[in-house]
């Protein structure tokens, strides 16, 4: 799960780290899950992955939340709560094609342009993103 990063002469070691570590990173990761689910519940482009959630995406953002942080490398906030994500399996009750993969990256890169964040760090994390997000593929 802990996501390394290898960046010649940055100290940082995980994206948790470079999102601001002990001191901010949680609210960083809280941040970029909102911003993620409010482009979700506003861009017409998402809606087909809009309609597969619940109307109540509190549950969601908190989940997400936890999750992304222990991945990032901070606090495994979703293990200390939930036990192992088995996230694919808890997937497979979603039709999860391309597209669907296509619009949950969307939402992600939105957010992270919305927050300001910078290219380096938005195309390592995409990249990073793009392979759990392919790996939830079902269809
Ligand atoms: C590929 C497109 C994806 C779609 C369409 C999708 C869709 C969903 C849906 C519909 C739920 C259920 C939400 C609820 O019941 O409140 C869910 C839960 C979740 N998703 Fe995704 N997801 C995708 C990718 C990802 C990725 C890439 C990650 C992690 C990086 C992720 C992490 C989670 C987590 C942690 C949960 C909560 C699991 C639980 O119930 O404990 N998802 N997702």
């Amino acid at each position: 799960m802990l996501n390394k990063i290898e960046e010649t002469g940055s100290s940082k070691s995980t994206f948790f780290e470079l999102l601001g570590g002990a001191e901010s990173g949680t609210e960083n990761i809280r941040k970029l899950v909102e911003t993620f689910y409010d482009v979700m519940e506003s861009d017409s482009k998402a809606k087909p992955i809009r309609a597969m959630h619940p109307a109540d995406l509190t549950s969601a953002r908190e989940k997400l939340f936890m999750f992304l942080t222990g991945w990032t490398g901070g606090p495994q906030l979703y293990i200390e709560r939930y036990g192992h994500p088995f996230l694919r399996k808890r997937h497979l009750p979603f039709a999860i094609d391309e597209s669907a993969r296509d619009q949950w990256m969307y939402c992600m890169i939105q957010a992270m342009q919305q927050l300001g964040y910078d290219d380096k760090l938005m195309t390592k994390l995409a990249e990073q993103l793009y392979g759990v997000a392919d790996f939830m593929r079902n269809h």
